[in-house]
């Protein structure tokens, strides 16, 4: 892992522009620091899908079951479990039907969320898969049960549209006829809200950000100095996206194990993308993969949305 984290740095940070891929936030820190980014209140979009969860579980479950069906709801990044524990417990409540699939690369966090289960709802179903994604769902052996994919919070933001579209498409091949996907997108709005919500004033985002060169200079022997690089983060309301860069702010050479990297003045690390999408472009997605839109669940500003699609 750690030379795959090595080869990956160098591989972006000698590229043109260069770029750090957004994954290797998520250490030990970077998972507290992103803990405390859901916490600000700039950051939006954890409280908008917990209250579509809040206020829409009941419609949820209907669409879900569809006359009291059985049902595999699967969780793609499934993390703490925070807002799907809402639709879960209401679920158990109203006797549905149905087991809980997690979904996580990380075996740790599905054991934390499994044993949080177990104490929090002990009769709830679980059968949590520790693969990646497409690789989980072959494995799920269900005779026929109607399979609900989550994909939740803003991870199909992180792809770009196009590489959206692959991996949609990839998910629509491996499920069956009748299968849903619920879905998560952050819908683009008064560009000032967006770009507070990457740039706040308590500035855990840019500490979030610096993190990842903490993290080069830690593991892989690397020479940056925090004091030289600024974060800089912008959204451009004409594509919808937000993309967050580590600015240069001199001209130096940072040594990373054997290897040296030169920046010029004011040289760029692009190190994450975060797509917004407008209800055209969430329609047209969707079309063009070819799934059918069932059902969009809004909170109350309408700064976020829970698609719901069908094969
Ligand atoms: N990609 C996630 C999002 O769009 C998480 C995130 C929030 C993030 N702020 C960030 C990732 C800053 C990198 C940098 O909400």
């Amino acid at each position: 892992m750690k030379n795959q984290f090595a080869h990956d740095v160098l591989e972006g940070l000698n590229s043109t522009p260069k770029t750090l891929p957004s994954k290797y936030f998520y250490d030990k820190k970077g998972d507290e620091l992103f803990r405390q980014i859901m916490e600000l209140d700039e950051y939006y979009l954890t409280r908008c899908e917990y209250e579509i969860f809040q206020t829409c579980k009941d419609d949820l479950l209907k669409v879900f079951a569809n006359s009291s069906h059985k049902f595999n709801l699967v969780e793609f990044g499934a993390g703490d479990g925070y807002k799907t524990k809402v639709l879960l417990s209401h679920f158990l409540s109203k006797g549905a039907d149905f087991q809980y699939v997690p979904i996580d690369i990380s075996g740790n966090v599905l054991k934390l969320l499994e044993n949080s289960l177990k104490q929090e709802m002990p009769d709830l179903a679980v059968n949590g898969i520790r693969n990646d994604y497409f690789k989980a769902l072959e494995q799920l052996e269900n005779g026929g049960t109607r399979n609900v994919i989550f994909f939740l919070g803003s991870n199909i933001g992180n792809f770009k549209y196009e590489q959206a579209v692959s991996f949609l498409s990839e998910l629509y091949e491996n499920l069956r006829k009748g299968d849903l996907l619920l879905i998560g997108f952050d819908l683009k709005k008064d560009p000032e809200v967006i770009l507070s919500a990457y740039d706040d004033n308590e500035g855990v985002t840019r500490e979030f950000n610096m993190n990842l060169l903490d993290r080069i200079n830690n593991e892989l022997e690397g020479s940056f100095d925090r004091n030289t690089f600024k974060h800089c983060p912008s959204y451009n309301p004409l594509t919808g996206t937000t993309e967050s860069f580590l600015v240069s702010t001199e001209e130096q050479t940072i040594e990373i194990m054997d290897s040296a990297v030169h920046f010029e003045a004011w040289e760029a690390i692009h190190t994450e993308i975060s797509q917004k999408y407008s209800l055209t472009n969430i329609h047209d997605m969707a079309r063009q993969v070819g799934f059918t839109v069932k059902n969009n669940f809004f909170d109350q500003q309408r700064y976020f949305v829970d698609s719901v699609w069908e094969k």
